[in-house]
């Protein structure tokens, strides 16, 4: 973290993008509100991603929205209460507490992730790291469930730690809702939570957040992708888990594929990465995980991290997994119920890909790319698909008609666009606090207006203002919104 992270997060506690969560009662570690503008912000990235995956895939992709609270079984079956937990270590002094990965991340700038909680424990001896508050002794490494559970009168239920559980439970009947035909994309965007250890970095590690997952069910024996061929010469920054010797290597999706990543797999890792890109976040890699660090459900696993600023390194931001029939098999021999289809002539388990994005951290990787500052001037130059508002319409002074006239023009474009009105404080100030919410457009009536029926359009990023009369605005923003998703 460094002063960028600092700049970002206090324009966010001005501008009511995200602030901590109960902050009258002085708040708590891994909780965050969006205000009104961020609210704003992360909708429109919720959309915009059903848009680009659900819409313009143009495959038999939908939305469900399964409950958020689920009962024991389910979490038994998917194996969560088993395996869903984070090594700790805790002062023996003071009570201090920290993932044992992390720590030692920490001190000694590597990764330490997938190691056991022995590995860990020897480690810490080993280097002779002490409580970073009060130099205490550390107490053994333990494991702790990452899953948080509530009891009822019927048994224990539990909060879902990603939003794919209600997917795999709900496939059978969707998979006959849905004409029976496969692929089948599920998708879920909706709260994930989960009691991290040490909730840190604003919204990067929280304990409740969003995730956006779709879940692509398909035929095993059917591994191509019909639109391959679109983007087999495209390349992608990989680090590979069998050859991270090699480091950070540019690939086509054809010599992806001819590494034995089937070509849905990485079809669908180049739509990831086109979705990024689309937002302007083309600075992206996609990192796999090996045995020891990739998620208990999963065959193939590749992180898609984007470079942030606030951090100056790579940090995770989705995922891409191959989890195989790992979860329906699971649950098919927990609930007893058949997961089998018939398809393709054959009754099977479908396998399953599964694209996980997290929204939140998405959001802050847009912040963070957006974020600009010359000389006494701030602005977030966010993408057009997730700008809280396309125009400001400001009256240059609210006398002379001028102010009428204003809410006229606000009137015409208020039913089509998303815009908003203000006459409080000089143009200046009225710019700058536009600015540093990402607003794109200032569209302002001065005097000229009122002879000629013209108004000076003003651009977030260059400040460069144009004379655009008022009937021609609206075309004038369609034309930048035409293009708008790619
Ligand atoms: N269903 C698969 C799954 O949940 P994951 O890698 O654990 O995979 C997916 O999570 C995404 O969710 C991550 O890439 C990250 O963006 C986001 N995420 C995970 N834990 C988070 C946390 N504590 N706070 C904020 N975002 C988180």
């Amino acid at each position: 973290m460094n002063k960028v992270f600092e700049e970002i997060t206090e324009l966010s506690l001005k501008r009511a993008l995200f602030y901590p969560s109960a902050e009258i009662y002085g708040s708590l570690a891994g909780f965050y509100d969006y205000g009104s503008i961020g609210f704003r912000v992360k909708k429109k990235l919720e959309d915009y991603w059903r848009w680009f995956f659900l819409k313009s895939l143009g495959e038999n992709f939908h939305e469900i929205q399964p409950s958020e609270l689920m009962p024991e079984p389910v979490f038994k079956a998917s194996g969560h209460l088993e395996h869903f937990e984070d090594p700790v270590v805790e002062c023996s002094k003071c009570g201090f507490v920290e993932r044992a990965d992390q720590l030692l991340e920490g001190f000694l700038h590597m990764v330490f992730e997938g190691l056991s909680s022995e590995q860990l424990d020897e480690l810490i001896k080993k280097h002779g790291l002490k409580c970073p508050e009060c130099g205490g002794e550390f107490k053994r490494v333990f494991s702790k469930s990452l899953m948080f559970g509530f009891e009822t009168r019927k048994g224990m239920v539990y909060l879902r730690p990603e939003t794919a559980q209600g997917v795999f439970v709900d496939f059978k009947r969707e998979f006959k809702a849905n004409r029976e035909k496969l692929p089948l994309g599920l998708a879920v965007v909706g709260k994930a939570f989960r009691n991290e250890i040490s909730p840190r970095q604003a919204l990067f590690r929280t304990k409740e957040f969003t995730q956006a997952e779709l879940q692509v069910f398909f035929d095993p024996e059917d591994e191509k992708h019909e639109k391959f061929s679109t983007i087999e010469k495209e390349k992608a920054r990989v680090v590979l888990a069998s050859e991270r010797d090699k480091g950070e290597q540019l690939l086509t999706a054809g010599e992806l594929a001819g590494r034995g990543y089937f070509e849905k797999y990485v079809y669908y890792l180049f739509m990831m990465k086109k979705f990024y890109e689309s937002l302007g976040l083309k600075e992206l890699r996609f990192y796999e995980k090996n045995e020891e660090e990739r998620a208990f459900y999963n065959k193939f696993h590749f992180d898609c991290e984007v470079f942030f600023k606030s951090f100056d390194s790579f940090r995770e931001v989705a995922g891409l997994h191959y989890r195989t029939d790992y979860d329906l098999k699971n649950h098919e021999e927990h609930s007893k119920q058949s997961m089998e289809i018939f398809a393709n002539g054959r009754k099977f388990v479908p396998h399953v890909i599964e694209l996980s994005f997290g929204i939140d951290r998405t959001f802050f990787a847009l912040l963070d790319k957006g974020f600009r500052k010359d000389g006494k001037r701030t602005w977030l130059s966010l993408p057009r698909q997730v700008a809280p508002f396309v125009a400001g319409v400001y009256p240059l002074v609210s006398k002379d008609g001028l102010d009428e006239k204003a809410r006229q023009v606000y009137e015409l474009l208020a039913s089509e666009f998303d815009v908003f009105y203000d006459e409080k404080g000089s143009i200046g100030k009225r710019y700058a606090r536009a600015d540093e919410i990402g607003v794109l457009y200032g569209i302002t009536i001065d005097y000229d207006t009122m002879k000629d029926g013209t108004v000076t359009i003003r651009d977030r990023d260059s400040t460069k203002q144009e004379r655009v009369s008022i009937s021609e605005i609206g075309q004038r923003i369609k034309r930048v919104f035409d293009s708008l998703y790619y």
